[in-house]
């Protein structure tokens, strides 16, 4: 058959080898997909030079290597963690602390320290210095001792290190392994909100939605102990414009934290602290873990399918 209409070929487009397998799963969400846009294009009357302009702009996104940007702002990371919740819901597990998406810009390997650390060593003077500590706990309430505390946040700028080449490697991030009774400290300054990239392949489709791509200001954790399903995370610092109209959606209730007055500086001095100083307290709480790949402390992009 060499002529046919858009329902034939969509036909063809979706069948298989006769005696070939392949991957169901696959094959069906393909199939989805690939008629959910030819549908589109029927309804829009996509025209060949809209199409093609599409598909340059897919490719700039996939060389900026940006398409974990724009997954974030089209809703989709905040879904994946609305679903599982709704999971957890299903299942009638416990509840811990609430996931927040990873977002883009995690990775591994972070200096690892015991108990406390500087996260922002070589960043002295950026900005209102805090103190955040706290314990990792499991959702009974008991310590989880020699947790792991993975932290990042942005520069004084908006700019992640390892992602802007100008800031030296793991810059404002830093992992802290937990004491006996789970307690875990870091001193850094508070970071300012995040803006994607201008003139980006991003930038170019937000304009373009009459959408904004701002984030609060906020740091992200990643939180891991034995026994316990590993924590992806956020706190958001109250009073950002932002708070409310994230471009990655990724508020949620209990995470914005308080920033309190700390009036001695007693007990502070191996971070430096002079009083009065901001202290933010904040307790994880860690749901058991099903399985050991839940325990694992990995990146959304270390997953089972390689
Ligand atoms: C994006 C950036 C972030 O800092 C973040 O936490 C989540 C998403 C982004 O650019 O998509
Ligand atoms: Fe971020």
């Amino acid at each position: 058959m060499a002529e046919m209409n858009a329902a034939q070929l969509l036909e063809l487009v979706n069948s298989r080898r006769v005696g070939e397998d392949g991957n169901e799963r696959v094959r069906a969400i393909t199939a989805r997909i690939v008629g959910d846009l030819f549908r589109t294009i029927d309804e829009f009357d996509v025209k060949p030079e809209e199409f093609w302009a599409a598909v340059k702009w897919l490719t700039r996104l996939g060389q900026a290597d940006m398409i974990g940007l724009i997954t974030a702002g089209l809703g989709f990371d905040r879904l994946l963690d609305i679903r599982e919740d709704e999971a957890d819901l299903a299942a009638a597990r416990a509840a811990g602390t609430a996931r927040a998406i990873e977002g883009p810009l995690y990775v591994p390997g972070a200096p690892l320290s015991r108990n406390e650390v500087r996260l922002d060593t070589g960043n002295e003077d950026k900005g209102t210095p805090f103190v955040m500590e706290g314990q990792v706990l499991g959702t009974d309430g008991q310590p989880v001792p020699h947790a792991v505390v993975d932290v990042w946040h942005c520069n004084e700028f908006g700019r992640y290190s390892h992602f802007d080449p100008s800031q030296p490697e793991y810059n404002l991030r830093r992992r802290i392994e937990t004491d006996e009774l789970g307690r875990y400290r870091f001193r850094s300054f508070l970071p300012p909100g995040y803006a994607i990239p201008p003139d980006s392949p991003v930038s170019e489709l937000f304009d373009l939605l009459s959408r904004h791509g701002n984030r609060p200001a906020h740091i992200h954790f990643l939180v891991s102990g034995e026994g316990k399903r590993a924590l992806t995370t956020q706190v958001n610092i109250p009073g950002d414009t932002y708070l409310d109209d994230d471009f990655a959606f990724a508020t949620r209730d209990g995470l914005v934290v308080e920033l309190e007055q700390a009036e001695s500086a007693a007990g502070y001095e191996s971070l430096g602290m002079s009083a009065p100083f901001t202290r933010i307290r904040f307790d994880f709480r860690l749901q058991d873990a099903a399985n050991e790949r839940e325990a694992l402390a990995a990146s959304r992009y270390e997953t089972a399918h390689g």
